[in-house]
């Protein structure tokens, strides 16, 4: 994996870069779609390339190895070949996902002991063989297996948190090179920040992540219910240590306020179920504001989705009817309001690469901050 700065916002730390892996170029800022179990939910591949024009999509080790399972996506020759994307695809190591879905789960030096939330059968993750279900999944990006704490977390948790986390990534770095990518291309392994929302530990944690010398950094353990403040402050501490040079990832952030205010603070790629999730809950993120498509207000608006977004779906079909679909639980309706929102998403960090490289990103951002807040 390469990546190049093409160019860096002169009154921020924003920066437009160009990620080059195996399966194709990822333009920075760039966001990624959350594709769980090996689908973006309401969202067909092809819509998700040609109307969305993603760039690279997500996938979860934990959904993927509890099904449909690592036999099939290996015979399949990795999730590429399994679900139809011929993009990158970037897989989360289930440090989150054990702690979010799981039933009962144990965390001990080894592993995480956790019980299926699908049929309640018993599994343990350690960061070995996070790595090895990593390879046979076959991300172009993988994450190292680390602990999302809570928010609040007490200092003393978070300290023996972090250190273990640390452990972890020695563990998945070692495993990560001494064991070979299974398929024909190469795979690249992100360690994550942890730290909860303590200055000292984010910065002793970017400075460990930093000495892996790994192609990307990720940060985690933030937008799990802090306010917005400390998580640009945790995030600005961060960036500061996190190499220049290679690309910054911030774990499961956000709204687009959130992603337009760490983008100036220097992050590069975003995941997050927002768009996908609120687009099925009838709420929709436009290049004006938010909008609940369910209120009545809407009933009559025969004006298109979005007529600022150049994608097929937000220009074609009006508001009333979206709103009817919704209302009306039609799937369709799911599926219009996620391609929609996803577009709407992937424009927002298309239209700040645009002004981080025509140099008018700093005042752009302030007020598209206060515009996509808004509710309509
Ligand atoms: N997704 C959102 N936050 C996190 C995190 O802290 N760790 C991991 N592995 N995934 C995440």
């Amino acid at each position: 994996m390469e990546f190049n700065i093409l160019d860096a916002d002169a009154q921020s730390n924003a920066r437009a870069g160009l990620i080059k892996t195996d399966h194709g170029e990822i333009e920075t800022p760039i966001f990624m779609p959350v594709g769980t179990a090996g689908s973006v939910k309401a969202v067909h591949q092809r819509e998700l390339k040609d109307d969305i024009e993603a760039q690279i999509i997500l996938g979860n080790t934990y959904h993927l190895y509890l099904r449909p399972g690592l036999d099939i996506i290996r015979a399949a020759g990795g999730l590429q070949r399994f679900n139809g994307w011929q993009g990158p695809i970037l897989t989360d190591s289930g440090g989150y996902q054990v702690y979010s879905l799981s039933d009962t789960r144990k965390i001990t030096e080894e592993g995480v002991h956790f019980k299926s939330h699908i049929d309640g059968s018993k599994h343990l993750f350690t960061p070995e063989n996070v790595i090895d279900i990593q390879r046979a999944i076959g991300g172009d990006i993988i994450m190292a297996f680390d602990e999302c704490t809570p928010y609040p977390c007490e200092y003393p948790y978070a300290r023996n948190s972090l250190d273990m986390t640390h452990r972890w990534l020695k563990r998945c770095c070692d495993r990560f090179d001494q064991t070979p990518a299974l398929y024909e291309y190469s795979q690249a392994l992100f360690p994550i920040v942890q730290g909860s929302t303590y200055a000292d530990l984010r910065k002793e944690s970017a400075e460990v992540v930093a000495s892996f010398e790994r192609p990307g950094n990720a940060i985690g353990g933030l937008a799990v219910g802090e306010p917005a403040e400390m998580m640009y402050k945790m995030t600005d501490e961060v960036c500061q240590i996190l190499p220049k040079n290679k690309p910054r990832y911030l774990m499961g952030v956000g709204t687009p306020a959130n992603i337009l205010e760490s983008i100036a603070l220097g992050i590069d790629m975003f995941d997050c179920v927002m768009p996908t999730r609120n687009a099925r809950n009838g709420m929709l993120f436009t290049s004006e504001g938010i909008i609940n498509i369910k209120n009545k207000k809407w009933q009559d608006d025969l004006s298109p989705i979005d007529e600022n977004l150049g994608g097929y779906v937000s220009q074609s079909y009006s508001k009333a009817y979206l709103r009817h679909l919704i209302i009306s639980k039609e799937i369709l309706g799911a599926q219009i309001a996620s391609i929609h929102n996803l577009s709407f998403y992937l424009w927002l960090v298309k239209e700040a690469r645009r002004q981080i490289i025509g140099g008018s990103f700093a005042s752009w951002k302030t007020a598209m901050v206060k515009k996509v807040s808004g509710r309509l």
